[in-house]
């Protein structure tokens, strides 16, 4: 039990936060080069809560920030909170302030979850039909993303699947509700179907705290919420700092600057 995900998953470990949000941008800015080279555009969602903040603010920076067709991308979230959009709990909210509106995206390519005058289910609805209606697929399944970017949190949650809640069990929807205990509140999130479709899934973790939980994951120890990210013919992804890395052993050191 346990090796499979360590051997499917690709690991790049950087030096710190710091190299991590530049290895993280680099890994990124390839990517939507290659898809839009291929298919027009690139179909990404951004994960939530704080660690992708370093890498938004990487890429508005200007590093970054004119290495990447913006004007091609179609922005979506991997999860958010059913809170209005200017909350500072939103997902939304957050990769507004830190990348969106630093950059040129086209505004109507930029899709956040409806959490206003709608029911949660309705919302999850909803978000669905968009990603049904913008993201292609190939001839097996509809909406493959070429990125979903993911969180890991510390009960091993990731997007908004939370350990003992019901959206682990979704199978028959792609965005779905999900009433978060812990958090005391409600999600709309990405289901496993939806995830394990894409091209790329990256999980982004930083620092000491996650270590333990990284490595929990990697070895599918205690059916975490995460260990149930495994792309069906997509990549795997995981992009750490050391700390993160701590009980991954060497071997993945990224030369990242
Ligand atoms: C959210 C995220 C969630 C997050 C993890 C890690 O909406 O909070 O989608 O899955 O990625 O909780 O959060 P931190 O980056 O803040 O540690």
């Amino acid at each position: 039990m346990g090796a499979g995900m360590m051997e499917r998953a690709e690991v790049q470990v950087a030096r710190d936060a710091s190299a991590l949000a530049n290895l993280s941008a680099e890994s990124v800015v390839a990517m939507s080069a290659a898809a839009i080279e291929n298919h027009g555009s690139f179909y990404v969602a951004l994960s939530g809560g704080t660690t992708p903040r370093a890498l938004f603010t990487a890429m508005a920076g200007d590093e970054y920030r004119n290495r990447v067709d913006w004007a091609n991308w179609e922005v979506f979230f991997s999860d958010e909170r059913f809170v209005p959009p200017d909350s500072p709990d939103s997902n939304y909210n957050s990769a507004r302030e830190a990348l969106l509106s630093h950059v040129p995206v086209s505004a109507g390519r930029v899709h956040s979850v409806l959490t206003e005058d709608i029911s949660p289910d309705d919302a999850a609805g909803q978000y669905e039909a968009v990603i049904r209606g913008i993201v292609p697929g190939d001839v097996e399944q509809d909406a493959r993303f070429d990125l979903i970017l993911l969180g890991l949190g510390p009960d091993g949650h990731t997007a908004s699947l939370f350990p003992d809640t019901e959206a682990l069990a979704v199978q028959d929807r792609l965005v779905t509700p999900n009433y978060v205990p812990s958090a005391n509140m409600w999600r709309i999130t990405f289901t496993y179907p939806l995830i394990n479709r894409a091209h790329t899934v990256a999980f982004l973790a930083e620092g000491e705290a996650k270590a333990q939980r990284v490595w929990e994951v990697l070895h599918e120890v205690g059916n975490l919420p995460a260990s149930g990210v495994q792309p069906t013919n997509g990549r795997l992804l995981w992009l750490l700092d050391r700390e993160a890395a701590a009980l991954l052993g060497s071997g993945h050191e990224a030369q990242s600057e």
